[in-house]
């Protein structure tokens, strides 16, 4: 199925606001794509897709997670913050038809991160803290580095997530952890 038939159900499903999000993580995604010789169509669709949790509150994501036998960590289940990205993944086949894996997986990864990610996950990751409505201080730099070094731009976002985890006093999830190592170890090795 084409992204066009995306779109329509997607923003009646997520409103206004969260649909530009969408967007706008999506041409992100796209353009990030490009630079690093992705699938710009893929990453697109993943950034239009990434939110679709966001459409349900806390306890019903809960409630299909147990419905779907979906089996989730403690902290991923807890935080509000972090559920919608596991069980929005399950949720594309389910309720649109979607059966691109890899960007069910991307989808699924894109608020913790995970050791290991593939491109496109890593694509999704960094779109979606940097795409056109995100304000906050360093998104500039932040945009400047993630055209320049995706590791480097990525380990920035990692950092500044678990950082702001650790201020709001949540729970941190370990596959963020695990990727923070993973993209500094990487850097590293190759003389970073
Ligand atoms: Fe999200
Ligand atoms: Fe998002």
């Amino acid at each position: 199925m084409g992204i066009e038939n995306y779109q329509r159900p997607i923003r009646i499903h997520l409103g206004a606001e969260l649909y530009q999000h969408s967007v706008g993580v999506a041409e992100t995604a796209a353009t990030l794509a490009a630079r690093y010789r992705g699938d710009r169509h893929r990453a697109y669709l993943a950034g239009l897709l990434h939110d679709y949790g966001k459409g349900y509150s806390h306890i019903e994501l809960y409630r299909k997670a147990e419905q779907m036998g979906l089996c989730l960590d403690r902290v991923s289940l807890e935080e509000k913050g972090l559920l919608h990205a596991p069980v929005g993944a399950a949720l594309l086949p389910v309720e649109l038809g979607v059966t691109d894996s890899a960007v069910i997986k991307a989808v699924a990864y894109h608020t913790t991160g995970r050791a290991q990610m593939s491109l496109l996950e890593k694509i999704l990751y960094l779109a979606d803290i940097i795409e056109p409505g995100r304000e906050f201080d360093g998104v500039e730099k932040l945009r400047e580095i993630a055209h320049a070094d995706l590791e480097r731009a990525l380990l920035a976002a990692v950092e500044q997530t678990i950082q702001s985890v650790l201020k709001k006093g949540l729970l941190l999830h370990p596959r963020s952890v695990q990727f923070r190592n993973s993209l500094l170890a990487g850097i590293r090795a190759n003389g970073g």
